[in-house]
Formats: structure tokens, sequence, C-alpha cells
């Protein structure tokens, strides 16, 4: 049941997960080490919502992922960093290194202050160091809210604020590509809003002038020194519930104010490491260069915890795919001999259009896995990654999944179930999907089409926003009664393969990355010349999604290209560069219904350049103002 080698060992694992779900995790867990086996496997209520899975266990994930290694995998590389500029030399930390660092570092929290339970804010570059800062803060029973390095300071003081973090562990800066961002500046202004971080720790990587604050701010490598030479057992784990929390990660929803997902310690762990053994089909020894960012969901699971506890290889990139040019990545593959290769749809397409001339002389036979996530991929997309980077021998698999639930929920498993290009296709043991229409009622049958929803949790489901247990619930678990809603559409074909078609709420996907209409309106409408703006979504070649803002302003200004900037560098400000609108509307009204609700529907088919079939206008409160937006629309058909 733990290693799916064949369709039928598929079938039969999940039939068991349905019909007892208890045996099928009691025995899979029974692979990890525990201080304390559970009392039970599963109890749960999707009303409340509540949910635990080995309740009554005790355990410490970095034990999982790096003590149980030392013996035989001690020598073998955990971390293999890439830095961004091929000039400079990488870092290869193995299992006792990796074990060394992350054990000295949670001994420099802890003479720091830091005691379990806490909040600790993480905002750096790709560099180990992040790595080892999030398993020193689960090593000690801190809780982690790692930020995406894109953004901003407003959106950083927000997210410390809702943690209540008092730590914050930095950079002073990142190298991306060309550019080399000010991390620590950035914190700088997020804490004149944050009185309450009483330390913050600085890591050097650029060397960029930083100020540095007596009483709070101190140095990474200072600190480490302080802890390094003493003999004394490395900063023992501490012992963790099951169900205590290991993270926070912050992320988009339909209102315009992120949430904090929490991800607890036993269930997290079990299901990072199932669906990493099991999707990419590892085997021993095997190299796994995951080309997310830690900063978001994708880089927790399948960069750190779910590689690291199954004994994996992973590489850890810090740059750009086009950076120094476009055949980066394969030189990294060439390099180390990547065998298994997961990447987003974004990324594939942006390196599609270099064509093939950046992978000549690559050698990219060590490939044996593929792998996408984040957006629906095209099928030409898919073709040219399959053929190209997979020389057609390489299974890929297109994982579906989301913040929220850990790790991956659909997809195939690779040469094991079989694939269908634009499909994430079945079920993960322990994953029970239906279809259900508007109302709610399930849409039995194959060829249909409805609102995705799980039926049971599986080990790494959500647990609770943090802070607001409430808001998941109405978020997650009120839609739909005994369901958790994804807020994704999906159809089931003849054989009961999902295919994805995207949100069905107001969430945009934007190079891979969850953004919230209303949180990109909320920074447009900061602008003081703004009245009012709806934001929506469009089909981007590259990106996926492009962000579309129609705005109406009031301004002296009216230079429109000079306005657009000043909306845009407000944006940046507000959220982060990873928010800018693609393209800026400017208009006199916008089409609201009597009741004073924007008909998204009809904006959305304006910026997709399809002018003739905005639909029915008659509901409008002043139908002309759909004829100006169209006149004035940025995309023509
Ligand atoms: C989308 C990223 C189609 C989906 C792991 C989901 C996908 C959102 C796929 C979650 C896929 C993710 N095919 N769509 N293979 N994977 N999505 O939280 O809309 O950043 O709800 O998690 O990305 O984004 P998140």
């Amino acid at each position: 049941m733990y290693h799916i080698r064949s369709l039928a060992d598929y079938q039969n694992a999940y039939k068991k997960s349905v019909e007892d779900p208890e045996g099928f995790w009691g025995e899979i867990a029974s692979q990890f080490v525990w201080k304390r086996k559970w009392d039970r496997v599963l109890e749960w209520n999707f009303k409340k919502p509540e949910i635990k899975w080995f309740s009554g266990a005790r355990l410490n994930i970095t034990e999982n992922c790096l003590d149980r290694h030392l013996e035989t995998l001690g020598d073998k590389p955990a971390i293999i960093w890439e830095p961004n500029n091929p000039a400079e030399k990488g870092k290869t930390l193995t299992y006792r290194e990796l074990h060394k660092q992350v054990c000295l570092f949670a001994a420099v929290l802890k003479n720091n202050g830091v005691k379990k339970g806490d909040r600790i804010c993480i905002y750096m570059g790709m560099v180990p160091e992040l790595a080892i800062a999030t398993l020193a803060c689960a090593r000690i029973g801190a809780i982690h809210s790692v930020v995406f390095g894109g953004f901003s300071a407003q959106s950083i003081a927000d997210r410390l604020q809702d943690a209540k973090a008092e730590f914050v562990i930095t950079c002073d800066g990142a190298f991306r590509g060309a550019k080399d961002i000010p991390l620590k500046s950035v914190i700088d202004d997020a804490l004149v809003s944050c009185p309450f971080v009483k330390t913050v720790i600085v890591f050097t990587r650029t060397r960029t002038p930083v100020s540095m604050i007596k009483g709070r701010d101190v140095w990474w490598e200072e600190e480490m020194a302080k802890v390094s030479g003493s003999d004394e057992p490395l900063c023992k784990a501490e012992e963790m519930d099951a169900e205590d929390m290991l993270f926070i990660l912050y992320t988009s929803g339909s209102t315009g104010k992120p949430k904090g997902v929490v991800h607890t310690c036993a269930g997290y762990m079990v299901w990072t490491n199932y669906t990493f053994k099991n999707v990419f089909q590892f085997e021993n020894g095997q190299v796994h260069f995951c080309t997310a960012d830690i900063g978001w969901i994708t880089g927790h699971s399948y960069i750190v915890y779910g590689p690291l506890s199954a004994g994996a290889t992973s590489v850890m990139f810090e740059g750009i795919p086009t950076y120094p040019d476009a055949g980066r990545f394969w030189d990294i593959i060439d390099k180390y001999k990547v065998d298994i290769l997961y990447t987003a749809p974004t990324a594939i397409r942006s390196l599609m259009g270099f064509g093939t001339a950046p992978l000549e002389g690559k050698d990219l036979s060590s490939l044996k896995v593929l792998g996408t996530v984040g957006e629906p991929i095209n099928e030409e997309a898919w073709h040219w990654y399959s053929h190209h980077i997979g020389k057609d021998k390489c299974p890929i698999v297109d994982t579906w999944w989301q913040t929220e639930t850990a790790g991956v929920l659909i997809s195939n498993m690779a040469g094991v179930t079989p694939s269908k290009p634009g499909y994430a296709t079945l079920p993960m043991p322990g994953v029970q999907p239906i279809l259900v229409d508007e109302n709610g009622k399930e849409v039995h049958g194959n060829n249909v089409s409805g609102n995705l929803c799980i039926k049971a949790p599986w080990p790494g489901i959500i647990r609770t926003t943090y802070g607001d247990h409430e808001r998941c619930r109405v978020n997650y678990f009120a839609t739909y009664e005994n369901l958790y809603f994804t807020g994704d559409g999906a159809m089931r074909d003849e054989n009961g393969n999902y295919r994805i078609t995207g949100r069905v709420d107001d969430v945009l996907n934007v190079s891979g990355h969850r953004i919230g209409t209303a949180e990109v309106e909320n920074a447009i409408n900061m602008h003081t010349g703004v009245v009012e703006s709806a934001v929506v979504g469009y089909p981007h070649d590259i990106k996926g999604q492009g962000i579309y803002a129609y705005v109406i302003f009031s301004g002296t200004n009216t230079d429109p290209e000079l306005m657009a900037k000043d909306i845009t560098a407000t944006v940046s400000r507000i959220i982060g560069a990873i928010a800018k609108p693609d393209r800026i509307q400017f208009v006199a009204g916008l089409p609201k219904t009597r009741s004073g609700k924007i008909m998204r529907r009809i904006l959305r088919k304006i910026a997709e350049g399809d002018l003739e079939n905005v639909g029915d206008t008659s509901t409008l409160l002043d139908p002309s103002v759909v004829d100006e937006i169209k006149k004035g629309s940025l995309k023509k058909s």
C-alpha cells in the first residue's frame, strides 16, 4: 500500500483507502518515526470543521526528514544548491550537514527567545538557509510562515500582524536573474507598522548595505558562531502533538484579505511523503528538481518536506529559468543528473518560446519523470515538454492540488496510471472527488462538468485559517454541505479522468500564482485618483492568465500612460510586483446591476476580446456603459 507500483496496486490501494481509511492510513503511517503512536487514526466533522489525524501521536517532522536518514544516507546529498549566477560555486549539503545546520540554527532561535508555538515570518531568497530556517522552526515547534520574496512591505506587514509574529528571518538581499532584491530593506519598511517584532535575523547573501537596529536586528552568521562548537547533543527535537501547527502559509481567496492556511505536523508529513513517493515514483538515490520557490506551497511540500522525508536529493535553484539564458534548467539537469523535473506550465510555455536552440548540447538523458503543477497545461506545451525534454520516454504527471491540500490530490502516477494531456486524471488514494452543480447536487456519470469538491478528509487537508476558524468554515466547508469545496471547476471523462477547467471564484492564476481579484482591486483603489475598479483575468499566452483592470479615474492627471504607471506602482507597493495589472483600461462607468453588483461576466468577455458575445445586458442599470467599454477595449477581436 505504501509504494504503488502498478495499476492494480493503485486500484487496490484506492479501494482500501475508501473502504477502510483508518486501516489504510494507519498502515502507511507506521513507516514513520513516532515518539508515541496515535490513539485514533482519524476523527472528522466537516460541519465545524474539525479534522484530526493520528490524534494522540507525538513526533517531530525533522526527525523524519533528517535524523532517521543519518545512518543510511548521512553522506548522501540532501540539498544541492545552484546559485543564480552559474559562475558562482554551488553548495551541497549532505543529510549529516543539513542536520547539523538545522540543529545549530534551532539553537540560535532558542537563544533569541523563540519558544514552541511562536510564529516566525521567513522572508528570504532561495538559499539553503531558507530550508534550514524552516526546518529549524519545525525542530523546536515554532510555526513558520514563509512569505514569497516578491511580496511588498505592506503584504508582509499584513501577514506579520495577522500571525502576530514576533520574529523575522530574512536576507540582506536576494539575487534573481539580473536583479538584486533588497529584502532586509523591505522588512524594515514592513516593521514600521509592526512594533511587536522583537528580533530580525539577517543572513548575508548579497552584502548590500543594510540598516541593523541595535537590540532588534542580528546577523545569522554571528548568531551561528555563538552556538557552534558546543559538544552537547545538537538541539533535541521538540516532541510535537500530531495536530500541533507546523506552519501557516498565506494564500489569496475571493476577499481582499489573504488567508493563513494552517497545516499540522503528522498529517502533513504523511501526506507530502506519500504523494511524493507515489506520484513521482521516487526511487532511492534519485535527484529531484522542483523549480518552485519555497515561498509557495509547492516548495514547502516538494522541495523541503516531501523529498527530505523520503531521503531524496532535492535541488534548490536560486535563479530564474531564463538567466543568464533560456538553457538554464537544462544546464542544471545535465550538471546534477536530475531524475525528476517538477515545474509549472508557465515556465514550459516561456521556454518553448525560445525554440530548441537552448537545448543543444545539453544531456537530459538522466530524466525519468516530468511533472507540472499550478495551472492547467495546454496540450501544445504538454507535447513540447514530453518530446523535447522527456525525449518521448518520460511520463508526465499533471498534478492538481492547492495550498489548502498540502500535497497532490489528483494526478496520474508516473508510468503506473495512464496520463492524458490536459488531464490531471485520477484521484490519489484517500481522495474522493465529486462534481456538484450550482445547487450542490451531485453530477453523476461521465463526460460531465461541475464544481469540484472532496467528500472526505485526506491527511493533508487544511485544518483552519489562522486566527479565524469561521473563515475556514465559510470558505471551504459551507458552500456545499459536508463537502470540502476547492473553488475549481472540473470535468470528468468516460474513464473517470478529471480535467481541471480553472477557478470558479474570483481568484486568478497568473503564472501559477494565485491572486484574488478583490486584492488587486483594493490595491488599485488605494491610488488617490481612483474612484472604482474591477479586475478580471484574460487568457495570456505565457502566464496562463493576465490581469485586466478597468479603472474609473478622476484625478487631475489626464495622461493615461502616466496614470497607468502610477496605478501599477501603487499595486507593486501594496501587494508586490507579482500582482501588477497587465492591462489597464480607463472607463467612465462599470456595468452594474440595479442592485449595484458589477457584472464581471461582461468584463471578462471584453477582456478576452470577445466583444460580440457579452451576453444579456438588459438587467444593467445603464447598458450603454458596455458600449463605451467595448470601444475602449485594449483587446479587440
Ligand atoms: C490551480 C498550487 C490545473 C487550481 C499547488 C488550484 C491547477 C490552484 C493545477 C491552487 C493543475 C493547481 N491543473 N489547475 N495541475 N494545479 N492548479 O494554492 O486552480 O498556489 O485551485 O497551489 O491552482 O493554487 P495554489
